[in-house]
This record gives structure tokens, C-alpha cells and sequence, in this order.
């Protein structure tokens, strides 16, 4: 066995073929794999087609290739679970790093910083010996509502591809594979497994394809995982147009797909239409594959072709021996710092009438609210970590506030625990609430108010949990519950001082929150030192500079899909995920549940607002946001000055002048959009087309360049089934969001 993962490794080697395209260095190794494939039976061809274990699939001893191991990302290597399921295995040395969940990440703005995140996840996988983490998570954030907000990135596509692209580079040149998700269109996890996301070629081309495009064509992301629903008609794991024709036929993709736990459908499907892997079970992808090429209906060199793709992947990635896997924590000290960097750098300074950073004279801190002493790393379903350690924003707070200064703490509000799996407790709990929406409890609240009207300074820290914002299901609305509205409203009447910190993955409504809050910081689920970068910038050690990756809507309302009709969808019949997937929960017959399922309407999801999802839509539209995409402050002002801009036939660049104007260090993320003039084409009002995170020195001033490809102006024209470019005048908008517009000026293309 050692001897054949070593000529394995040696052929890894060989794969950094130059002059190749990223996809296209998957095939240097074709040959050899082609001798390989002509060894093996159809047995254990097919046997690689199908899950081995819960997190593997096969190889094939005997030609010492060996299987395929699969860790859960996106945000920390998922603790080590039993073959047969999801439980823990009750490893010790699985601790992982508890990196700042993907809406944070994205809230960073950072190239830099998604790469360096990447290669913390690449490292932390080989040391557990896993091949493929099934990760980045980069869907459009189409809903405030959606219960996988917190691991999606961005609503924009240009920042999500951007960032997608640095965390699969990341992780690749560590040695480990991704396999980027959910592909494609999983924007909502309302009957995420039946769901019908019916949407027009143009959107689905330039807003929710583009992340998964750059990672796969520049990146080279070797595998992808196809989503739970289907995409205008075709379940994603059977989907002739997006892997097939798309993919493969369109991006060159050379590397392997994955279904979504439980989202294989069908062996003639799959086989047809572009899966390779079977996750979980062999039903599809296993002994009907042997069936249906005997009966005639499929051929063996359709597995071979599937096998090539799986193998190339193998090659490429190599196997880490087992007496080299989980040695050490996995958790290790420079990926912890790299945890860090990224919290720092993404938390968002929503507003400040002065209040922040804390003040030197400040000598009591009440903390107010469960969600300061919440840790985040867990729960969420598949995307939860068992972190080495975790820093709550309260100890986070209390160290760096030191000795001289009194930190002192109450709940404030009751939490809530969701959904129970199992018998519920005997003795209810009595910092937990019943529903969402109970009212503050009295007297919760009256000790909160007591602590805050003693203090220089109240922290109050609302938002959600991971309860609320979950795979699975999606938030009814966006409301901050247990009664933290009251709540925040009653500190504020008990003391001016007041700053709230939201605690989500997610946008909330803030509409009762923000009239009464002098500042309001965005937090995030902020990984294992979320506690730490909190601390840093509240007390002013760090200038804030995380920059809004989504919208926050006024009220839920106001967003796109909601304001269109389009989400809910009214006529949907229930959960078909469950009744499908999950027996032990319906607890029916296998007859009953068909029987069911056949007379429920299907739910579908029309996305008739087209390309016009979070800021494009608010601006378009002209309604005013909360917060709008982009926003972020800082505890100093920037100036921008003496635009000038260029285009040649790759590209236009756009250059100006920005200053630091404050009196210490400060990053500041600048925006580049791009309205277009007099156009004959349909646009929103303006697009994200370029940004950079620099970091100045107080009063420093540095002339920035950006540039943005042709290809990132071109639009996808339906009648011609192509990307095409239009020619005229653009608007470049320059600013510090996208409501923050500093500097304009025309270019012609
Ligand atoms: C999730 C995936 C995850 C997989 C394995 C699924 O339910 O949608 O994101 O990778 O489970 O845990």
C-alpha cells in the first residue's frame, strides 16, 4: 500500500504542468490513469461511484489507489464523525480551527485574506487526512431570510467570485481538494431537496454561476457539489445544462462532482447528466449501474469516463498514509491566527454618534444580552465545528478591558433553542424561551436596566443564533427575537452610553434598535477569536473596516424577492426533503409517503426579479435600506480626490487619490461600481465592479489603480446564447459604499 501512494505522490508532482490551464493540469496524468482504469473490474469501478462510508468514498486497494476522504467545511474541519452517520466519534485530536463563517469572511473584502483562510482549511485537512473539503459554500445571498446566509458570502456576485476564487487557491495549494457548493442556485432552504428554482438565462449566467465559474476556470477547483434542488426543471445532480453543457462543456471542468447528502435521484439521471459520486448510498450509483449496462441501457465506458474524472482528482491530491493522519491537533497556532486576521478585518461599524471607541474615563461596562456570552462554532447543522477553544465577545471584553476597569454581565433576554431533537428537557430552562417572539422577561429585563443604570458604558448584545439562522429551514422574518427590542429600548432609557452588537450571520431588522442605539456594531458569527478582534476594536486598538456584504432591508419586505411575490412560495406543499430523505422523522410507510408526496403541489421558486437581487434591486428601485451593500465606518475619514480613468481593449482602469484623515492606522475598502450611459441593454442603476482593501498610515494619502476586465462588462444575451459586450459610455462611481458615491466620472468603451 505505501508503495503505490508513493508513485502516486510522484505523479502528483507532474501535475504543475506549465502553460496549462488550472482545469486543464488535471489531465497530465490521463495516461496512467487510462492503464489503471483498463485493470479494474466493473466492479470496483462502479464501486467508486457511491459513498464507502458516511465522509468516503472508494478506491481500490488492490491497485493502491486509495479512497477519497471528505471533510465539511466552510468555515473549520467538522470533528470526526462514524462511519455510518453524522455522530461524533469521540476523537480527542479533532479539535479544529473556528475560522469567521462565510458573510464575515466576506465582510473582510480581502483577496488577501480569503487565500491565507484557505490555506488554514487545506492545512487543518491534510493533518486529519482528509482529500476534499466540501467547501467554499458561495451562493448568492438572495434571501435576508435564508438559513445558510452565514455561510454564503456575498448577495453581489463580482465580490463572491472573488472571494470563492482566493479560498479554493488557498486550499489547493495546500495539497487538499475543494469541492465547491452548492451547484447551483441554492438560495433557500424552504424544501431545499424539491424545490424548482425556475429563473432566465441572463441572471442565472451573471449573478448566481459566477462565483462557481471563477473558482472553477481560474481557480481550478477540482470538484463540485451539486445542490439539493432543482435548477428550471432538473433536480442540480442530473442537470444536463448546468454540468454538462456548463461545467464541463463550457468551463472545461476535468475534475469530479458530488451530490448533497441525499441529493441523488435517479441512475439514469446521474449517469447521463454529469454526477460522478453518489453521497450517501449506492441505490443510483451502484449494483442498477452494473444493471442497467448489462440490460444495454448504459455502456462501461461511461463509468470509465466518470472513473477518469474521480481518478484525476486522486492523482492530483495526494493521500495522506494513515500513521501520518491525526498525529496533532488539528487546530493549529498559525491557522488560529490567520482566524484572527480575518475577524478583525470584518467587523462593521455600522453607525457612531461618538460613543465608540470605549473612552479612557470608562470605569464600569455593564454587558448586556445572551448572545455576548453565545459561542457560535457549533450547531447550524453541517457546517458546525468542534473548536480547540472559542472567545466569547464577554471574555473578549473583560480581558482587554484589565484590571482597572468592571465588567460586569446579564442575560437580558432568553434564548432560543429551536427545534429539539429527542425527548424534551424535564425541568424547562429558565434562560431558554419557549417561541421566538416571547416577550422580554420581566425580570431579566429589570436586572439588565439595574446593571446598566449603574455603568459608564452598556454593551448590548442582540441578534440571532444558530437555532434561528440554520441549514434546513429559513427565518419567517428577520425580527430580532425574545424580546430584544424591548429590551434594547429599556437599556437605552437607563443609560445614553449604549452600543449594540448584532450577533448573526444574517441582516436583522432594526428598525426599533436603531433610533435608540448611539453606535451599532455588526459582529458576526466571528470564529474561534471573534471574542478577541471584538474587543480590539471597541476599545480602539484597531480602526473597524469590515464593509457590508449584503443589503440590510428596512424590513424584510422591502427586499427583492419578497417584494415581487416570489418568496414564500404560497402553494408549496411541505417539506418533500423529509418526507423523502427522512423516514425516522415522518414516521410513515414508504407506500404513504409516495402517496403523499404525489398529491403535494412542488414547490417552486420564481426568481422573476431577475438580476436585480439586494443592492441592485434597492437601488434600482429607489427604496432606502437600513444599512446599505458596502457600508461599513470607521473611527476615521477618508478622502477621495482626483479621479481619472482609461479604457483599453482588456480592460478600464480607474484611478484616484485616497487619504487617511484621522490620527491612526486605518484600512479602508474602496468600491468602484459602474453605471452605464444611455444604454440600449437592461442594467441595474449600478454594479459592483471593482474594490480594494489598503491599509493607510494616519494622514497618509496613496494614488489607488483598479481595473476592471472587458469580461466582467459583458452581459449573457439570450437570443444569442453569448456573452456579449456593449459598446458606450460608462458612469464610474467611486466611493466607501454603495451609498457612499465620492467621485464620478465617464468613460467611453
Ligand atoms: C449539506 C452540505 C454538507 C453535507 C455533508 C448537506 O446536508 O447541504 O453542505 O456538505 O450535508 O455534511
Amino acid at each position: 500500500m505505501k508503495r503505490n501512494i508513493l508513485i502516486l505522490a510522484l505523479a502528483a508532482v507532474a501535475c504543475s504542468g506549465p502553460g496549462l490551464s488550472p482545469q486543464d493540469k488535471l489531465t497530465v496524468n490521463d495516461a496512467r490513469i487510462n492503464e489503471l482504469i483498463a485493470k479494474m473490474t466493473l466492479e470496483e469501478k462502479v464501486n467508486m461511484l457511491h459513498s464507502k462510508t458516511n465522509m468516503s468514498s472508494a478506491g481500490v486497494e488492490r491497485l493502491g489507489i486509495a479512497d477519497m476522504n471528505y471533510a465539511d467545511g466552510p468555515f473549520g474541519i467538522r470533528e470526526e464523525g462514524v462511519p455510518d452517520g453524522f455522530r461524533s466519534a469521540g476523537w480527542t485530536l479533532d479539535s479544529a480551527t473556528y475560522f469567521p463563517t462565510g458573510s464575515a469572511l466576506a465582510a473582510t473584502w480581502s483577496e488577501e485574506l480569503a487565500y491565507k483562510y484557505g490555506t488554514g482549511m487545506g492545512k487543518e485537512a491534510r493533518l486529519r487526512g482528509k482529500d476534499v473539503i466540501l467547501a467554499p459554500a458561495v451562493n448568492i445571498q438572495r434571501l435576508p431570510v435564508g438559513g445558510r446566509t452565514y455561510e454564503y458570502l456575498s448577495e453581489d456576485p463580482i465580490l463572491s467570485a472573488a472571494l470563492a476564487l482566493y479560498y479554493t487557491k488557498g486550499v489547493q495549494d495546500e495539497g487538499t481538494a475543494v469541492c465547491i457548493k452548492h451547484f447551483a442556485v441554492n438560495n433557500q432552504e424552504t424544501n431545499r431537496g424539491s424545490v424548482d428554482a425556475q429563473l432566465d438565462e441572463r441572471t442565472l449566467r451573471e449573478i448566481y454561476l459566477k462565483p462557481f465559474e471563477r473558482a472553477v476556470r481560474e481557480g481550478g477547483a477540482m470538484s463540485v457539489m451539486p445542490a439539493y434542488n432543482k435548477v428550471n426543471g432538473d433536480y442540480c445532480s442530473e442537470n444536463e445544462h448546468l454540468l454538462n453543457e456548463i461545467l464541463r462543456g463550457e468551463w472545461g471542468f476535468k475534475g469530479f462532482t458530488v451530490s448533497d447528502w441525499g441529493g441523488t435521484h435517479s441512475t439514469m439521471g446521474a449517469m447521463l447528466h454529469g454526477l460522478n459520486v453518489q453521497m450517501t448510498g449506492s441505490n443510483y450509483l451502484g449494483q442498477p449501474v452494473i444493471d442497467s449496462i448489462k440490460a444495454g441501457k448504459l455502456t462501461e465506458e461511461m463509468v470509465d469516463e466518470k472513473v477518469r474524472q474521480i481518478l484525476r482528482v486522486r492523482f492530483a491530491i495526494d493521500p495522506v498514509p494513515a500513521d501520518v493522519a491525526n498525529q496533532v491537533m488539528t487546530s493549529q497556532p498559525e491557522s488560529q491566527a490567520i482566524a484572527l486576521e480575518v475577524a478583525r478585518r470584518s467587523i462593521v461599524l455600522l453607525k457612531n454618534e461618538g460613543v465608540l471607541p470605549v473612552k479612557a474615563g470608562v470605569r464600569k461596562i455593564a454587558v448586556i444580552g445572551q448572545n455576548a456570552v453565545l459561542k457560535t462554532q457549533s450547531g447550524g447543522v453541517g457546517a458546525g465545528v468542534k473548536a480547540l477553544y472559542e472567545v466569547t465577545p464577554l471574555e473578549g471584553i473583560t480581558r482587554r478591558a484589565g484590571d482597572g476597569v468592571q465588567v460586569s454581565y446579564a442575560p437580558g433576554y432568553k434564548s432560543f433553542p429551536g427545534r429539539r431533537r429527542g425527548p424534551a428537557p424535564t425541568e424547562p430552562n429558565p434562560l431558554e424561551a419557549a417561541a421566538i417572539d416571547e416577550p422580554a422577561d420581566p425580570a431579566m429585563l429589570a436586572e439588565a436596566v439595574s446593571l446598566a443604570r449603574e455603568a459608564d458604558l452598556v454593551f448590548f448584545f442582540g441578534g440571532t443564533n444558530k437555532n434561528i439562522e440554520t441549514e434546513g429551514s429559513d427565518r419567517k422574518d428577520i425580527k430580532l427575537p425574545c424580546g430584544q427590542e424591548a429590551l434594547v429600548q429599556a437599556l437605552r432609557e437607563a443609560n445614553a452610553n449604549l452600543v449594540s452588537v448584532l450577533v448573526s450571520g444574517g441582516p436583522t431588522d432594526l428598525q426599533v434598535l436603531e433610533p435608540v442605539s448611539p453606535a451599532i456594531v455588526q459582529a458576526w458569527w466571528n470564529g474561534m477569536e471573534g471574542g478577541t478582534a471584538l474587543a480590539e476594536v471597541l476599545f480602539g486598538d484597531i480602526a473597524p473596516s469590515g464593509k457590508l456584504p449584503f443589503t440590510f432591508p428596512r424590513q424584510l419586505e422591502d427586499s427583492p424577492a419578497y417584494a415581487m411575490g416570489n418568496f414564500p412560495d404560497k402553494n408549496a406543499g411541505g417539506d418533500l426533503f423529509s418526507l423523502l430523505y427522512r423516514p425516522d422523522v415522518m414516521k410513515m410507510t414508504r407506500e404513504e409517503r409516495q402517496k403523499l408526496i404525489d398529491s403535494m403541489p412542488k414547490p417552486v421558486s420564481k426568481y422573476t426579479e431577475r438580476f436585480y437581487v439586494g443592492y441592485r434591486w434597492f437601488d434600482t428601485r429607489n427604496v432606502k435600506p437600513m444599512y446599505a451593500f458596502g457600508h461599513g465606518l470607521s473611527y476615521v475619514g477618508f478622502g477621495y480626490e482626483k479621479i481619472s480613468a482609461k479604457a483599453s481593449a482588456k480592460e478600464v482602469s480607474v484611478s484616484f487619490v485616497l487619504t487617511n484623515e484621522g490620527t491612526m492606522e486605518a484600512d479602508e475598502v474602496a468600491q468602484v461600481y459602474v453605471h452605464r450611459v444611455n444604454s440600449s441593454v437592461e442594467w441595474p442603476v449600478k454594479e459592483l465592479k471593482a474594490y480594494k482593501r489598503v491599509t493607510l498610515k494616519a494622514g497618509e494619502s496613496r494614488k489607488l489603480t483598479l481595473s476592471i476586465p472587458m469580461d466582467d462588462l459583458r452581459y449573457w444575451d439570450e437570443n444569442a446564447s453569448a456573452w456579449k459586450l456593449e459598446k458606450g459610455q460608462l458612469q464610474l462611481l467611486v466611493g466607501s459604499a454603495s451609498d457612499d458615491i465620492r467621485l464620478k466620472t465617464n468613460v467611453n468603451i
